[in-house]
């Protein structure tokens, strides 16, 4: 059998007209950046999945103690807490923390628990000076040092000393707020990779939230953040961007940190899929994406007027630097990809940032409190700023229920929304049908490319649940 496996497994299908992301960054006429002519350093081999990982209590258990506890985990945003005294819950599984700003530039986390008897200290956004238990109001500053206990007399042991809020550690990136529960862990420097060399110029740190949307979903957080680590399912899942959306073009690249990786999922877009038949043109894709863009981000821009004979890719490209500028008060010098092409990076385990003015949204996955059927979909919209206005206020998160469509609840995610209810309508199914697998073949099969950054993640799932 193994004379049968290709040693060079083929990097993406595209053909003269659609050509493969990489061939059209190498031509882009706006120019590459560092991201561009990076290339991943890893190609997996990983190509089967035991069910079982979606949905066993004890993987789910072993994840909360293995991966949950330990590594960098994307909490919040800065501008979520403007002010000094704000915090902000994060859950992750079981486990819970809160963030707050301690300082005009400092945050603080700590586990969201009372050392007296353990409720939970801060269960939604919340200000206020000083940090008060609910139950029998034990109170901290916002440092987390002990404040006052009522009758302190019956409680000798605890002193100013001892009795601050356990910490854990933060540290920021972008304007992200980063935590980690492991005190041996390394820093998130580490973590971060490729990140902060290849999104200088992107500047994640000078944006807004402008709207965010956290949705209960019927499937496990890994099936979940599957749905977005590939663009295979495209064609099938969203047929309407098959006309501007090359996914089977897409280039994929990995990074290993040394305790997780970074991932990229590069998709050409304003130009058609190889499944789009031979009516699908670059003109037709180029005028569908600046649609898009304008009933999106830019109401007031004139559509481009695109001449055929001339680079379709490098006129879209400039139309929209073009109505950027128009729009945002100063001039945009990334290059093309960066303006056309969705491309996503994955930090492990759970965050995913667009690096994209097209499409520009982060993601968060994390798991249900307790069933390992059920995750949170964190969606924000992250904005640049205009030009001489104050920073617009931070969007804060609407929570949406099961079977609740994200579409319909948010104008502000424009095209995404439907293709974001399109992903979640395939969740439930995915989850139930892991379980309902023959229990003598019950494994994802993974393709060898396209699949390549979903094979990672659980080489990684592998190496720290066994560690
Ligand atoms: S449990 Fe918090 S003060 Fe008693
Ligand atoms: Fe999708």
């Amino acid at each position: 059998m193994s004379g049968m496996v290709n040693k060079q497994p083929q990097r993406g299908y595209g053909s003269a007209e659609r050509p493969v992301i990489g061939v059209l960054w190498e031509r882009d006429a706006g120019g590459q950046n560092q991201a561009m002519t990076a290339k991943g350093t890893y190609e997996p081999s990983h190509k089967s999945v035991d069910l079982k990982r979606y949905y066993d209590p004890a993987v789910f258990s072993d994840e909360v103690e293995k991966i949950w506890r330990k590594q960098w985990l994307y909490a919040c945003r800065e501008e979520d807490i403007p002010q000094i005294g704000d915090r902000v819950p994060f859950h992750v599984g079981p486990l819970s923390f809160f963030i707050v700003r301690t300082a005009e530039d400092e945050f603080k986390a700590f586990y969201n628990a009372c050392p007296h008897r353990g409720t939970m200290l801060c269960a939604k956004p919340e200000s206020g000076a000083t940090i008060r238990c609910p139950y029998h109001a034990w109170e901290w500053n916002v440092d987390g040092k002990l404040k006052r206990i009522p009758s302190h007399w019956d409680f000798p042991e605890v002193t100013r000393v001892n009795g601050g809020l356990p910490e854990v550690k933060l540290d920021r990136w972008g304007g992200f707020v980063f935590i980690n529960a492991d005190p041996e862990s390394g820093p998130l420097e580490e973590a971060l990779g490729v990140m902060p060399e290849h999104l200088r110029q992107f500047a994640p740190e000078t944006r807004y939230t402008k709207a965010r949307y956290r949705k209960l979903v019927q499937a496990n957080w890994k099936i979940t953040q599957e749905a977005f680590q590939e663009a295979y399912h495209l064609y099938a899942t969203h047929p309407e961007g098959v006309p501007f959306n090359g996914d089977s073009q897409s280039q994929y690249d990995i990074w290993p940190t040394r305790n997780g990786a970074i991932g990229r999922e590069a998709v050409p877009s304003a130009v058609p899929s190889m499944h789009a038949g031979p009516e699908a043109t670059p003109l037709q894709a180029a005028h569908v994406f600046a649609q898009v863009m304008k009933s999106w981000h830019y109401p007031e821009a004139d559509l481009p007027e695109l001449d055929s004979a001339k680079d379709i890719r490098a006129q879209i490209g400039a139309w929209h630097r073009k109505v950027y500028e128009q729009t945002y008060g100063r001039p945009n010098h990334a290059p093309d990809a960066v303006m056309l092409d969705s491309v996503l990076y994955f930090m492990f385990p759970h965050f995913c940032i667009w690096f994209s003015e097209a499409v520009p949204f982060v993601y968060q996955f994390t798991p249900h409190s307790t069933d390992p059927g059920l995750c949170y979909f964190e969606v924000r919209l992250l904005m640049p700023c205009t030009e001489g206005e104050p920073r617009p206020p931070s969007s804060p998160a609407v929570e949406v229920g099961i079977g609740e469509s994200i579409f319909e609840k948010v104008p502000a995610f424009g095209f995404l929304g439907m293709i974001f209810d399109q992903d979640m309508n395939n969740m439930p199914l995915v989850q139930r049908g892991a379980q309902a697998a023959d229990p003598q073949q019950a494994i994802a099969r993974l393709g060898t490319y396209q699949e390549s950054l979903i094979q990672h993640w659980h080489e990684l799932f592998d190496r720290l649940l066994s560690a």
